[in-house]
């Protein structure tokens, strides 16, 4: 709608502002909100950049302009506001217009047109053997929101689980599960059913112990490492159990949060171990490499430390090994070569933004980012860390990381005891599926509202309100209007009137819901959720007070009935979608 208004005043007054000296793309024609929404539905300060250029009076051009303007359909009123603004309110029909055009869309308008881009998104990470921790919750759904935004866009989307399976730590657990598991297979058990991550991770820790203590052990270890990384088969297959014991774990997390990855996404450093060598030779080829001290590094001008030396990228380390540095440089080759990439995401915490910005450096210091006359984007999304009420790190009463599935559980139990308080009547069954979506959108949307930089305080109460800015909250309001569909035995389907608007708080929810596609955009383009999260908050109090002043089922006249209906179900629809690109399920009956 915006959009749309942009092009139309540009178009208008295209001629006056030549006349003034002055080009006027529609880009530049910014629209805001009023500060009162009983000002207008618009803002423009136009005439205030205007009078700036032309050296004149921002009011006497505002009154040019606003007199321009006034013969245009779709404005009911223009007015001026000193020192140089103009307000503009849309006329019922234009707004009722606009609507009827985004419903009659399935997509409510959210698909862009031209040629879809090739997004190559790195969200979740995870690490093989060690339990997911607060924070790859934060990449994992942070990361699946942009992929569902980037998606409805119309953007062809390739997840990549970039898993941390590769390397010293993963020997060190293989050094001691051999023993274990040749003892369960003698049993004839599956290593599967019998073992968990958290045995794992007690291997791995009896592992470091042993190693801190017996020089022997370390030599051991390394051992280790070189005979996996040259294909020993008997290590690679305990490293294959191993990592598919990580993963079902770690799949029961994503089934829970509703998260779209797939065994078709992991792509872990382990993929990248024929290419290293391969990347290093390119790096040496395109003069980057110097050696320092045995190991192999790119020493690049804009990082230094804190004495002012440069900070060196390690490539390969004294003893020949590779490093987190060198499997991503292979990674990017990957995507831009063999995966197409027009862009690619990285969505980790802060904590990596030194790690990305060097290896982003290599290669655009290598050229492997020139494609053609484009240049593939690289992109790091940050985000802070999780906080206990103490306004430290999450952790456990006994001072431990806290785990994830334990922290989901607990927020399912927790909105079950509030929907047998709200709703005690419903079916058990139902009362289970509803706790679940509601625990579970509670802990993904108190991340997601925040502006992801933020570090933000894990705050359970305020989480799993039914009042302010919540999923619950968001959740109720979308079963509501569902509850109205059925009391007034309505087949929300067949609803095709338009949804007329006259009523102030039918515009206000009107003007909301004509802003969706909006926003969305702005999410694609900054990466933002938290944005989206604002918008719906706003939406569901639009018409929570639509609601309270405009009867739906009980209206004066059927046609006012029928055109409130059809607001309702914009919103309905709106809200659902909102909620499904935050993946956050919307039940109809709470
Ligand atoms: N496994 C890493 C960690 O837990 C995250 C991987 C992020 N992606 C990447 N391409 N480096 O920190």
């Amino acid at each position: 709608m915006r959009e749309r208004l942009q092009h139309l005043i540009a178009e208008r007054l295209t001629g006056y502002a030549e006349g003034l000296g002055i080009a006027l793309p529609a880009e530049q024609l910014e629209l805001s909100e009023p500060p009162d929404p009983a000002m207008g539905d618009f803002a423009m300060n136009l005439p205030m950049k205007l009078a700036r250029v032309a050296r004149r009076a921002p009011i006497a051009i505002a009154g040019e302009i606003a007199d321009l303007l006034r013969d245009v359909d779709v404005f009911a009123k223009v007015e001026v506001a000193p020192p140089g603004y103009i307000n503009l309110t849309l006329a019922d029909y234009a707004v009722s217009g606009a609507l009827q055009a985004i419903v009659a869309d399935a997509n409510l308008k959210l698909m862009k047109e031209g040629v879809p881009q090739t997004v190559v998104l790195d969200y979740s990470g995870v690490n093989i053997a060690k339990q997911m921790h607060v924070g790859h919750l934060r990449s994992t759904i942070i990361g699946d929101v942009i992929g569902r935004v980037l998606e409805a866009r119309g953007e062809r989307v390739i997840r990549q689980n970039h898993l941390g399976d590769w390397g010293l730590p993963i020997a060190m657990v293989l050094w001691k599960a051999g023993l274990v598991l040749r003892d369960i297979e003698a049993r004839g058990d599956d290593p599967l059913q019998v073992l968990t991550v958290a045995d794992l991770e007690q291997i791995y820790r009896d592992a470091t112990a042993a190693v801190k203590v017996d020089p022997n052990a370390s030599e051991e270890v390394h051992r280790i490492l070189v005979e996996l990384q040259s294909g020993d088969p008997r290590l690679l297959a305990d490293w294959q159990t191993i990592t598919r014991l990580s993963m079902q774990e770690v799949y029961r997390v994503y089934t829970d949060l509703g998260v779209q990855l797939t065994m078709e996404d992991e792509r872990g450093e382990s993929f990248y171990r024929d290419q290293l060598a391969g990347t290093v030779a390119s790096l040496t080829a395109c003069g980057a490499l110097t050696e320092s001290q045995g190991a192999m590094c790119v020493f690049l001008e804009q990082f230094k430390g804190k004495d002012g030396q440069p900070l060196p990228v390690i490539v390969q380390k004294s003893d020949g090994g590779y490093n987190y540095e060198t499997f991503d440089l292979a990674a990017i080759r990957f995507r831009i070569e063999g995966l197409s990439a027009d862009r690619v995401i990285y969505v980790t915490d802060a904590r990596q933004a030194l790690h990305f910005a060097q290896v982003f450096a290599v290669a655009d210091l290598c050229g492997w980012t020139v494609r053609g006359s484009e240049r593939v984007a690289l992109e790091h999304v940050t985000f802070g860390s999780v906080l206990g009420e103490d306004g430290k790190p999450l952790k456990t009463r006994s001072g431990e990381n806290v785990k994830l599935v334990d922290l989901l559980d607990e927020a399912v139990a927790r909105a079950y005891a509030v929907v047998n308080e709200k709703n005690p009547d419903l079916p058990e069954d139902q009362k289970r599926a509803v706790a679940r979506a509601v625990g579970i959108g509670a802990v993904k949307y108190s991340d997601l509202r925040q502006d992801r930089n933020n570090d933000y305080v894990f705050d359970w109460d305020r989480m799993l309100a039914l009042v302010g800015n919540t999923a619950p909250y968001l959740q109720y309001a979308h079963a509501r209007i569902c509850s109205i569909f059925r009391k007034g035995g309505v087949e929300e389907d067949t609803i095709t009137t338009a949804p007329e608007v006259s009523h102030p708080a039918e515009r206000a929810l009107a003007l909301k819901l004509l802003a969706f596609a909006e926003v969305v955009e702005d999410v694609e383009a900054e990466l933002r959720p938290h944005a989206l999260c604002t918008y719906l908050y706003e939406l569901a109090t639009a018409f929570s007070s639509f609601y309270d002043q405009c009867p739906v089922l009980t209206a004066e006249t059927e046609a006012s009935k029928q055109a409130r209906l059809a607001l309702c179900r914009a919103a309905q629809r709106t809200l659902a979608r909102g909620l499904d690109l935050l993946g956050i399920e919307a039940p109809r009956e709470m």
